[in-house]
């Protein structure tokens, strides 16, 4: 019988709230670690919130000495693509150099399980798509940068100290819970679909199409949005994965579909019913064109299935959280 406690950092965050849901639902124990900066308490809905910084190491010590964790899952950190460019600093400091910190205390109390969000910005501009996990990683943002450099202290930790580990690398993620209990709220949003819910509710004039002269079907970025509860029941297999005593591996974690900005848009006129004003504008910067992963590796070897993979379904949940959001 393996340690049911787990340690989810960032579970007040949109994913890591996700995640943390299923795992309470699956029998564990759960003690989320956010220093709300970015998270929301109300997203902690199960489990203990400790509200702390990875940066104290010594309130995470005292973390690990009152509790005994089976394995962490690791969320933790800041995703702004934008922000990490003009502020590299803060993105290493925190997503890196907070995660050493998590690592020293993990190891100095024998718990040697984690699994990790990653992200398809790891691969920066891709030669060929679907992206599989063997494809090069050159990062084109300090964001990624960030996220690859954790995934190399992992591998040299594993070798060193024995820690074993499941790297999960997100495309897009998009949707909300389906039983409408939780959902996105970031605060300053610059992802796409919560936009375009916005301009779809009123609350925004417009959502700006940033680029038209992409090589794609419409000439807007093309990405791979995978429903959030998808994404969380990953780390769900990926425990299991490491509680069956298998070895550290890397998974990318997406619908293997890709739609463009301007699909995103149609799709959201056609589940709210409403007028929503597109403006062409210019392109952002770090933006690949197009962004489509395989996970035929998580398919097959975490067993890995999609449930909500159509964009449709995907925006109907984001639009029922999006009209009731409780934070
Ligand atoms: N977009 C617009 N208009 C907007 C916002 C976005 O056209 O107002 C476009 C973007 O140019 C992009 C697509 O919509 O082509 C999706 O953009 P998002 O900002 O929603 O998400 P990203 O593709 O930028 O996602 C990236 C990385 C993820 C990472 C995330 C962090 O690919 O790995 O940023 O926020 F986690």
């Amino acid at each position: 019988m393996h340690n049911k406690c787990v340690l989810v950092t960032g579970g007040a965050g949109y994913i890591g709230s996700h995640v943390n849901k299923m795992l309470n639902r699956q029998g564990y124990e759960t003690i989320i670690f956010d220093n709300l900066i970015y998270g929301h308490r109300e997203a902690v809905k199960w489990g203990k919130l400790i509200v702390g910084d990875l940066s104290d190491i010594k309130q995470l010590k005292e973390v690990f000495d009152k509790y005994e964790f089976g394995a962490v899952v690791h969320l933790a950190a800041y995703a702004y693509v934008g922000e990490s460019v003009k502020n590299p600093e803060k993105y290493y400091y925190n997503n890196v150099s907070n995660t050493l910190n998590l690592l020293h205390v993990m190891l100095e109390h024998k718990v040697n399980k984690i699994v990790f969000s990653s992200t398809c910005a790891t691969y920066g501009e891709p030669d060929t798509v679907p992206i599989t996990e063997k494809m090069p990683q050159n990062p084109i943002n300090p964001y990624g940068a960030s996220k690859l450099m954790v995934e190399r202290i992992f591998k040299d930790y594993s070798l060193a100290y024995g820690l074993k580990f499941v790297v999960l690398r997100y495309f897009n993620a998009a949707g909300a819970d389906s039983e409408g209990e939780i959902g996105e709220s970031h605060d300053p949003e610059t992802h796409l679909i919560p936009l375009v819910l916005d301009a779809a509710g009123g609350q925004r004039e417009d959502v700006k199409i940033f680029g038209s002269d992409y090589e794609t079907v419409d000439g807007s970025c093309v990405r791979d949005y995978i429903h959030v509860e998808d994404l969380a029941n990953a780390h769900l297999l990926a425990l299991d994965y490491l509680n069956n005593g298998k070895e550290p591996d890397y998974f990318n974690l997406g619908n293997e579909t890709g739609t463009s900005v301007l699909e995103v848009v149609e799709s959201a006129r056609k589940v709210t019913g409403r007028d929503i004003k597109a403006t062409i504008s210019g392109r952002r910067e770090g933006d690949p064109a197009i962004l489509v992963g395989s996970s035929k590796k998580a398919r097959e070897v975490l067993g890995w299935k999609p449930k909500y993979e159509d964009i449709d379904t995907i925006i109907t949940h984001a639009w029922r959280w999006h009209e009731n959001k409780l934070y």
